[in-house]
This record gives structure tokens, sequence and C-alpha cells, in this order.
């Protein structure tokens, strides 16, 4: 076999058996085809270096407790990707077959689909780039769109803990009615630098505040936010955050285990009132963060308000809960009420 420890895996790039593309070119998508090389070809005047025509989603598949193999709301990242691609002015893929392609994936590298118990994944990764040569400022309808994978554990290396996150006062991650609720691979090119400096100084994630006024939360570097105040899930309201798709189904389980939620402003300083606070999405799932702190300029010392939520390494009763029914859902293991699982094969 492939020799994977499915109980030590990270959150890495693989290189699995095959990718599954297609191109957009003179009004249609190709067949879909399924290639073992893992290379492409792209002219140097392709959109997507030049101007970042380039947008993604991600998903996650498990093989369930009774041997079924199980995206998880794929439809929803169909549609998200359509919004994008929409944003960009690109080609998008129609959502069928946008679904028959992920699943082409799965089922062409079934090998690396962890087996059940190991609380690991197939992370799938669709990618739409923008082909067309040219240097003007305007969109032009030709794309490859490709699936690829990749087996996956815990995103911080390590199952259910908490995290120290610090808030960047000098870096934003994105303007008021700009890019940010868009899932384009330029949002995140602006996290690298700021990423690196927070991880030299031991914080594991970013929050950024909304830019416009740097008064009110809105998402981590790689998820949204939610907090646990009394009996209620809040999570932000904002322009600028990436419509989580973990988000949206905590918001789901957080009623149906008797949460209030709500979804609105959270001003900084409420911070100080949860009791529980957590960074949800795909790759991370639902990971707890233990302190925040608020740094004006990252790169210097001064720390001008630090919140805390667990002790380092410790998990809330609330979060423990999402996060079991979540993943109990995902693998098979709780009933799925809501129809979120979609059979692969
Ligand atoms: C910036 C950002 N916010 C939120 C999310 C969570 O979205 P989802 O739950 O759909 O994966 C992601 C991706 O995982 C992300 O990159």
């Amino acid at each position: 076999m492939n020799g994977i420890d499915w109980d030590t895996l990270g959150f890495d790039a693989y290189r699995t058996r095959t990718v599954i593309f297609s191109h957009y070119k003179d009004g249609q998508w190709s067949p879909f085809e399924a290639t073992e090389t893992f290379s492409f070809t792209f002219d140097p005047f392709a959109q997507v270096f030049h101007y970042a025509i380039s947008c993604f989603e991600g998903l996650k598949t498990f093989r369930q407790k009774d041997g079924r193999i199980a995206m998880f709301r794929p439809d929803q990242n169909a549609a998200r990707m359509k919004r994008t691609a929409d944003f960009l002015g690109m080609p998008c893929p129609p959502k069928e077959l946008f679904l028959q392609m992920c699943a082409a994936c799965v089922e062409n590298n079934l090998e690396f689909l962890p087996p059940s118990g190991h609380r690991a994944s197939l992370y799938l990764r669709p990618l739409l780039v923008g082909m067309h040569q040219q240097m003007q400022l305007v969109p032009y309808p030709e794309a490859v769109f490709a699936v690829m994978c990749a087996p996956v554990g815990s995103y911080y290396g390590e199952h259910l803990r908490s995290f120290a996150a610090v808030i960047p006062g000098n870096y934003d991650r994105a303007a008021p009615k700009g890019s940010g609720s868009y899932k384009i691979g330029a949002n995140y090119a602006s996290t690298f630098k700021p990423y690196k400096m927070a991880h030299d100084q031991g914080y594991t994630e970013l929050l950024y505040l909304n830019s416009a006024t740097r008064q009110f939360v809105d998402e981590f570097g790689s998820s949204n936010f939610f907090g646990i105040k009394g009996n209620k899930y809040i999570t932000p309201l904002s322009d600028s955050v990436l419509p989580s798709i973990t988000n949206k189904s905590l918001q789901v389980v957080a009623a149906d285990l008797g949460l209030k939620v709500e979804k609105r402003h959270i001003p900084l300083a409420e911070l100080a009132d949860c009791q529980e606070v957590g960074a949800c999405g795909t790759a991370v799932v639902l990971t707890p963060i233990s302190r925040i702190d608020v740094k004006p300029v990252l790169e210097e010392a001064e720390v001008t308000a630090s919140y805390r939520f667990c002790e380092d390494g410790a998990v809330g009763p609330m979060c423990t809960k999402l996060y079991r029914h979540l993943t109990g859902i995902q693998f098979g293991e709780v009933e799925d009420i809501h129809g979120w699982c979609y059979p692969v094969c």
C-alpha cells in the first residue's frame, strides 16, 4: 500500500494518483480527464500569473463508520465557487460538473482516503485559474478547472487542543466592499508575512478586525470566528469574511444543541465576555483558541490587551460538544438529519 500513517497526518500538499481537469474554451467545458503527471502547461502571459485570476475551494471526503464514502456539503462549495468566479469575471463549471469531478477525484484516489477510525479524511482542492494570454484588464472566458486531493489529519498538527492567536493591528485582510468574502488566492497572499511573524512569536493564528474601523472582529486568516457567550453562539456579520460552510453548519448544530445563534457585529471588547472562542473551517474543523493578544504593531513587543478563554491546550465544554457533533455527522456516527453527507460510491 502507500505506507501512510493515518494517525499522524497533518495538512500538507500530497502527490496522490491523479488530478481531474477540464478546460473552458470557445464557450464550453471539455469532457473531464484524469492526469497522473501532475503538471499543466501555462503560457507566461496567462491571466493567473499577472492578475491573480484564480480561485479555489476546499472540502473533505470521509470514510464513514459503516464503510460508506461521503463528501461534506459539496453543493455549497460549488455555489461558492460560482459566486467567486462571477466576482473575477471567470467562467465557472456548472454544479453538476463540479460534483462529478470531485467524485471522480475521490474514485481515482481511493487508496488515499483514510480508513474509518483515524479521524482523518481526504481533502479535495478544486482550483479554477484564468488561462488566457493577455495584458489588458478585462475578463476573458478561458480557464482550467482542476480537482486535486490530499489525505489530511489535523491542520495544527494535534487533535483537539487550543492555541493562541494574535490581532495584528497594522495588517488588514480585506478592504470594505473588497474581495474578502470571495475565495480568491490573492486574499491569502497578504497573510503570508504576518503569519510568519506571528508563528515566530509563538502564535498559531491571526485574528483580523474589520479594516474600516478596526472595532469589530472579522475572521482568522484561515477560518471563521465564533464565540460562546453564556448560552449563545456568536459569529461576525461582515461583508469581508468568507462565508464558511463549516460555520454555517456549526450554527445549525449549535441551535440543535440548544444554543441561541447570533450573527452580528462583534466589538473587540466583547471577547472579554466570551467563555470560549473557536476557529472554524474545513481545514481547521473546530479549533479552540486559548488566548487572543492585541498587538498594535505585530513586529513590536507591545500587547495592549489579552483575552483568555481556556488554559493553554485545554478545550471548553461547548467547543468539545460542537466538535464531536459535527465530526460525528461527517464520520457517520451521528445521524445526518440535515442531509449534509453526499455519497460518492
Ligand atoms: C479565510 C477563510 N475563512 C473561512 C474559511 C472556512 O470556510 P469553510 O468552512 O467553507 O471551509 C476558510 C477556509 O477553510 C478560509 O480560508
